[in-house]
């Protein structure tokens, strides 16, 4: 893995979620320190509900950054859908591929205002240009990228870097995350954001000599007055 300046920017990295299914969204929501939410097609059609009615179930509850998904390739039709989405609340990111259609829809976007996340990004080139097209966000897919042997997070690496270069304003947000090093990766090379599954969310709480030390913390403090 390369190494860059562990630093980006000083804000602090956001957690979404990456799922469409409403339960494990309110999972991650009670703890406190999910920022937003990231939806695809694959993970709504998960769900056995409608993209529709996922929708609101999610806007009702969400405050942070939506990303929501086209479900089209053209850019008429992209940009019909982005303006829909858009209408359906002010958290709403309109998710675009990374095609030349959807780069022009991203540029589209950036002139009317609607937030973008590039997604399906897979190289720095493609992610210089989603910056230049004015993305909010791009999500390069690092797990997606190892399961073919490549280096995910050497792409990462770079992207971070690059943007760092000419301070652009898109935040890197490390997408197709497999496990709790994909994260630990990504934090120390300065990812904006990484969206997690709740599998791999949950197991960022773990460590065996937490769950050791607590079980004997409550042994003795059976053996203690308690508190009233
Ligand atoms: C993020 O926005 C993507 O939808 C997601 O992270 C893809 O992950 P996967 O490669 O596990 O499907």
């Amino acid at each position: 893995m390369k190494q860059v300046p562990t630093q980006y920017d000083f804000s602090p990295m956001l957690f979404f979620i990456d799922t469409a299914d409403i339960t494990e969204i309110r999972r991650a929501l009670s703890w406190g320190i999910c920022d937003g939410v990231t939806t695809n097609p694959t993970l709504v059609a998960k769900t056995d509900k409608t993209f529709d009615s996922i929708i609101d179930e999610i806007l009702a509850e969400v405050d942070g950054p939506v990303s929501l998904e086209v479900t089209v390739t053209d850019y008429e039709t992209m940009m019909d859908q982005a303006r829909q989405l858009t209408a359906r609340g002010s958290n709403v990111v309109v998710k675009l591929p990374m095609t030349p259609d959807g780069i022009r829809a991203t540029r589209t976007c950036t002139e009317e205002g609607i937030e973008t996340n590039v997604t399906l990004v897979f190289s720095a080139t493609q992610a210089l240009i989603a910056a230049k097209a004015g993305a909010t966000y791009v999500s390069p897919f690092i797990g997606r990228l190892d399961d073919i042997a490549s280096d995910g997070m050497s792409v990462l690496a770079d992207i971070v870097e690059i943007y760092r270069n000419y301070e652009f304003d898109t935040q890197v947000l490390a997408a197709s995350i497999r496990h709790p090093e994909h994260v630990v990766d990504a934090a120390r090379l300065g990812a904006h954001v990484a969206t997690i599954p709740i599998g791999v969310l949950e197991k960022l709480f773990r460590h065996p000599l937490t769950d050791a030390g607590l079980t004997r913390f409550m042994e003795d403090a059976k053996r203690v007055p308690s508190l009233d």
